[in-house]
């Protein structure tokens, strides 16, 4: 890959997922999209780029996105956040709802959720703490830019090794092990997956296509790939959609210095809302979206 085709990817991607690559990262992208132009039959970079940006459908651009994210990640991932949403978050919505203060209800939102190990993560932690036999009625959102990763994480089937990342009661109730030709493999169990809906979405985009607002926002390894400016941008729109008194979760590496007033700082990578919300409160998912099968 010449330098200018790796300028012309740069502007590109930058241009339409935020993500910003830096010279260094041009023999990534090369054997990233190097397997894409073979499949393709295609001879040069520059002859997949003009493919790409003439596909009107934008579907190769879907693949050539789908190629550049890195979708590591874990349950219960930095598990100091998840410790911090057990002993301090969790318990508070408790008493506040036990005092008329908050519905019995949560919203929480796995903005960049890759393969859906950090939206499950939450949905058999909240599901635990907050029973639904108690009347608690939980929704988690994951999204991605990465179609793959949303197929991904909505067949909700992972190696079995993933299974020591899960605290063993959680594992016992809400996981299921494969048996025959799915040995080696284990699949989220009915009881998680009723709560978890997973759509793409691109948080470079100018306008999301959500509804509502949500307690408790994640959005964590995501915004290390974009440069302080569109970071900004995806903070003011996370921000819009946070509740009032709602958290907001960064990544180990990321901080919010200086990018909002309006968000204070409570633990190391955890964020409080401080001020009162531009959206009206809704209690359950909304179009345009409509209900698809999660
Ligand atoms: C390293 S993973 C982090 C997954 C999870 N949040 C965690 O911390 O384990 C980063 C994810 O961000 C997604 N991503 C990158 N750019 C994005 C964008 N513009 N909009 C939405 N998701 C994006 C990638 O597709 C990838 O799945």
């Amino acid at each position: 890959m010449s330098d200018r085709e790796f300028n012309l990817y740069r502007k590109l991607i930058y241009s339409r997922a935020g993500i910003c690559l830096s010279p260094p990262k041009k023999a990534l992208l090369e054997a990233r999209l190097g397997r894409r132009l073979r499949e393709l039959g295609l001879e040069s970079f520059l002859a997949y780029y003009q493919y790409v940006i003439e596909d009107t459908s934008e579907s190769e651009l879907v693949q050539l996105l789908d190629r550049v994210s890195t979708n590591e990640t874990h349950f219960f991932r930095e598990p100091r956040q998840f410790d911090f949403l057990e002993e301090k978050i969790l318990p508070n919505w408790v008493i506040q709802a036990n005092g008329g203060l908050r519905p019995q209800q949560v919203r929480v939102w796995s903005a960049g959720c890759s393969t859906g190990e950090e939206p499950y993560s939450l949905a058999m932690m909240l599901l635990d703490y907050l029973p639904p036999e108690r009347g608690w009625e939980i929704e988690i959102m994951g999204t991605d830019l990465s179609s793959r990763a949303i197929e991904s994480a909505r067949r909700a089937i992972w190696p079995i090794v993933k299974a020591q990342e899960i605290p063993e009661k959680y594992l016992k109730r809400f996981m299921l092990k494969g048996i025959g030709s799915q040995a080696g493999c284990m699949k989220a169990g009915p009881e998680i997956r009723a709560i978890v809906r997973l759509e793409n979405l691109n948080l470079n985009d100018e306008h999301y296509p959500i509804a509502g607002i949500f307690d408790l926002i994640l959005c964590r390894n995501v915004l290390i790939y974009f440069d302080a400016e569109s970071r900004a941008r995806v903070i003011r729109r996370l921000q819009n959609y946070l509740a009032p008194a709602g958290y907001l979760f960064v990544g180990h590496a990321e901080s919010l210095n200086g990018l909002s007033e309006q968000l204070r700082h409570v633990v190391p990578t955890v964020y409080h809302q401080a001020a009162v919300n531009k959206l009206a409160p809704t209690a359950s998912f909304a179009p345009p979206w409509g209900a698809g099968a999660v």
